[in-house]
């Protein structure tokens, strides 16, 4: 799969918005984690205040995004516990239980319906017994729904199909007006998720 030719100095979502606070999802997905010294992977981690936040929670951290930006943007936290991926998750395989935490916070909206449940089902099996996934999804009332064709939009319906068999801790529905990351203004409908993987004898 070809990656997206992003320049260092063009716009992407990882410039504008560095040196942020982490999104309050993973903040609370953190307060979840028995252990705080695993790993976790980053699906998506953009301007990496994610990933960041993860490393100073103790976690060693697996970077993914397909903008060659991010992956400047880890050599500049120069953290040994942080590897980052200039990929697309779609390419990336997943290896089985290895992550405590998987993250991945706005990104899944990204890919077409076809391929968002072969990445869920190894991001799923990506998680130790016990581990913990925080993500977001775009629901079926946002503003881009019908008018980015290759973008997933979900139904609370269609999200509890896909997340069977998780034990759901935050599984939240916001339908807003806001702005996107260049500040445009945008009807927002967002699924917030953190799921907790069962083991074989819950
Ligand atoms: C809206 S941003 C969210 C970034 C970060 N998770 C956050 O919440 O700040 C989406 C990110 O996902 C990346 N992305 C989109 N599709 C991807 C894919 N198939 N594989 C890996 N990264 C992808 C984009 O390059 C972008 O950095």
């Amino acid at each position: 799969m070809s990656l997206t030719p992003y320049l260092l100095e063009q716009e992407s979502y990882a410039s504008l918005r560095a040196r942020r606070e982490p999104n309050w999802l993973l903040v609370q997905a953190l307060d979840l984690l028995e252990a705080q010294n695993g790993h976790a992977l980053d699906v998506g981690a953009g301007p990496l205040n994610d990933t960041q936040c993860l490393l100073r929670a103790g976690l060693s951290v697996d970077a993914v995004d397909t903008d060659a930006h991010t992956v400047a943007l880890a050599a500049r936290v120069g953290d040994p516990r942080l590897r980052a991926h200039h990929a697309d998750i779609r390419d990336v395989p997943i290896a089985s239980e290895a992550y405590s935490l998987i993250v991945a916070i706005h990104v899944l909206p990204f890919l077409p319906r076809g391929d968002l449940d072969e990445v869920l089902t190894s991001i799923i099996g990506g998680l130790c017994d016990g581990g913990i996934l925080c993500c977001t999804f775009l629901g079926t009332d946002d503003s881009w729904a019908g008018r980015r064709p290759h973008m997933t939009f979900l139904s609370r319906r269609q999200l509890d199909t896909l997340l069977l068999g998780l034990d759901r801790i935050v599984f939240s529905e916001h339908r807003y007006d806001g702005r996107n990351a260049k500040g445009e203004p945008k009807r927002w409908h967002v699924h917030r998720c953190i799921c907790r993987k069962l083991g074989d004898r819950e």
